[in-house]
This record gives C-alpha cells, sequence and structure tokens, in this order.
C-alpha cells in the first residue's frame, strides 16, 4: 500500500483554517429531518437541497471536504452538472458514506453494531472511480447503566478497523467516527470514561489490522454531559474533558481529529471548538477540527423551508456557520 497519496489527502482535510462539510445524511435521516420541518421526504427535494448545499458560493473558504451519500454522489445539478465536480472546482474534496447504518447488536438489547463490511471492497472501488477520495463509517456507542458494553465497545472498533484497512487498500482516506451518543442522565466524567475506553479500543483494533495512521483521520463525539443530565458542564469544562481524553488515546501520527456536533446547538458546537483552540493552541500533536452536520446544516435548511426563492439566503447561512468555525479553529475566539 501507497501511503503517501493518502496522507496527503488527509492532511489536505484538515489543512488550517479548514473543516468538513458533513453532508452524508442516509434518506431516512434526511427524509426526517424534511418531515420535522413539513418539506416533502422526496428525490427531488433531497436533490434540490442538496445542490443547494454545495452551490454555495465561497463554501470552499473554510470547507475542505465534504461527505456525500450514495444518493448524492451519483446527483447532478439541475444545469446537469455532477455534485462532485461543482465540489472539486470549488476546491473541496469530495468523500462519501460508506457504512449501512447502526443495527441491533444480537445478545446486547440496546446496543448497536454498524453494518456494511459486506460487499464493501467493490463498493469502494466504485465510488473512489466516481471521484471519492476518502470516506466515512460511523460507529454509535449509547450510555446507559451497565453500556456500552465490552462486546459493543469491541465489535464497533472491529468493524471500524476492518473498514479504516479496506478504504486504505482502495486508496481512500478513511475517516473513522465512533460516537459516544449524547442522549441520556449520565455526566461528563461518565461521557470521559466510556469516550476514553472507546478510542483505546478502535486504536487497539485499528493496530491488529494494520491501518497506517498517518493516512486516517478521526471523527469523535466531543466529551458532554448526557442531554438530560441536570448538572452541565461549562464550555472549558468540555473543552479540558475532551483534549485530555484525546491525548491519552490518539496517536500523534494521526494527521486529524474532525468533531461531529451530534445534536449540540450550532452555537454550542463552536463555542466547544473555539475553547479547545484557546486553550490549548499550540500544544495539540494533530490538527482539531470540525466535520459538523447538523451545525453547520440546520439554520441553512430551516430559511429555506423547500423555496428556491430562499436559496440565497439559506447559503448565506451556511456560509455563516463555517465562518464562525473558521474563526474558532484558527484565532479560537468564541463565536
Ligand atoms: P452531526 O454533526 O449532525 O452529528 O453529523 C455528523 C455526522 O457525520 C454524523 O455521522
Amino acid at each position: 500500500m501507497n501511503i503517501n497519496p493518502l496522507t496527503t489527502t488527509a492532511q489536505a482535510l484538515v489543512v488550517p483554517g479548514k473543516g468538513l462539510l458533513a453532508m452524508d445524511e442516509s434518506t431516512g435521516t434526511c427524509n426526517a429531518r424534511f418531515a420535522a420541518l413539513g418539506l416533502p421526504e422526496t428525490i427531488e427535494a433531497r436533490s434540490a437541497y442538496r445542490e443547494l448545499l454545495v452551490t454555495t458560493p465561497g463554501l470552499g473558504e473554510g470547507i475542505s471536504g465534504a461527505i456525500l451519500f450514495d444518493e448524492t454522489i451519483r446527483q447532478h445539478t439541475a444545469a446537469g452538472v455532477s455534485l462532485v465536480e461543482i465540489l472539486q472546482q470549488a476546491g473541496i474534496i469530495p468523500g462519501i458514506k460508506v457504512d449501512l447504518g447502526a443495527h441491533e447488536l444480537a445478545g446486547f438489547p440496546g446496543e448497536q453494531v454498524t453494518e456494511g463490511l459486506d460487499g464493501l471492497r467493490p463498493r469502494l472501488t466504485e465510488y473512489a472511480a466516481l471521484g471519492a477520495r476518502f470516506a466515512k463509517w460511523r460507529a454509535v456507542l449509547t450510555i446507559g447503566h451497565d453500556r456500552p458494553s465490552r462486546a459493543g465497545i469491541a465489535a464497533n472498533a472491529h468493524a471500524l478497523a476492518r473498514y479504516a484497512a479496506l478504504c486504505q487498500a482502495a486508496g481512500l482516506v478513511p475517516i473513522v467516527e465512533p460516537e459516544v451518543l449524547l442522549t441520556g442522565s449520565h455526566s461528563l466524567a461518565r461521557c470521559a470514561a466510556v469516550t476514553e475506553e472507546v478510542l483505546h479500543e478502535v486504536f487497539a483494533q485499528l493496530r491488529m489490522q494494520g491501518v497506517a495512521l498517518e493516512g486516517m483521520l478521526l471523527k469523535p463525539s466531543m466529551v458532554l454531559a448526557g442531554a438530560d443530565c441536570p448538572k452541565q458542564p461549562t464550555t472549558a469544562q468540555v473543552a479540558d474533558a475532551t483534549v485530555a481524553c484525546l491525548l491519552r488515546t490518539v496517536p500523534a501520527a494521526v494527521p486529524g481529529v474532525a468533531f461531529l456536533s451530534g445534536g449540540q446547538s450550532p452555537e454550542e458546537a463552536t463555542r466547544h471548538l473555539a475553547a479547545m483552540h484557546e486553550r490549548f493552541a499550540g500544544r495539540l500533536p494533530w490538527a482539531l477540527t470540525f466535520s459538523f452536520g447538523r451545525a453547520l446544516q440546520q439554520p441553512a435548511l430551516e430559511i429555506w423551508a423547500g423555496q428556491a426563492a430562499n436559496v440565497a439566503a439559506a447559503q448565506q447561512a451556511l456560509l455563516e456557520r463555517v465562518r464562525g468555525n473558521m474563526v474558532a479553529i484558527t484565532a479560537g475566539s468564541a463565536v
């Protein structure tokens, strides 16, 4: 395996001042977000929305890569240009979500394992031919009384590592995404302990499967208290807990860490990212940036509301979120 092109791509994705746009919602997830706003759950509406996102003027100023979904990587604008081409012209690297979603883990009620390893090799080859240069696979871990179990953590870490190895063999940079969900009433300390355990297992499995750390990126959740926890931490406490966890688990050879937003409000996600930069600038071995979905898109989606007349305003809202996060990862000043 030639890891140099992989390393070049991985480094380009976390180039200083830029982050990633996660726009890889599956059809089900995209429909659910549309339904919540009373928008039609049709392929036409999804296509119009994805076209709005990628044609945002100036998007490439702060976005290094965009994660697409199977439907989207094959999509063309109303004018007949492929979305992949639009992204490339804007200097944005196209990527693709390749997992097939989280499903119930047999024998462990309430826990999930991500599926999609069967047949992954030819799918990766096809995506690379369609223009993808990196991929994403999301594992989901839920915190509960005695969850996640060792079995749940091991199964998900193993799948992430198998996926990552297959990606590198196909010439794609794997983004390894173990998400510890925000759902629950757990404390910040419990989330820190679980996230640390998960990341240790993920990197052990990556090593076992021979994944080149220089040619991958990590996409973790921030260390947060559960959404229903009565004692919510300060921004500085979240920043400190998250960075401490990463420093203990993520080898310095990994070029970058790009956070998911995981249901935080757009402002909150940006504030937490900014605080990490403010408090640890110059002391971290990897780039620290964003790979947000909802925290970049939600305001734009709400403003668009399915109306062609709102496209420019929605694109402006997307750009504002991108710029806020660019400030967070460069100057590190809060939004
Ligand atoms: P959120 O930022 O909305 O969590 O989405 C990121 C992502 O890629 C989820 O898999």
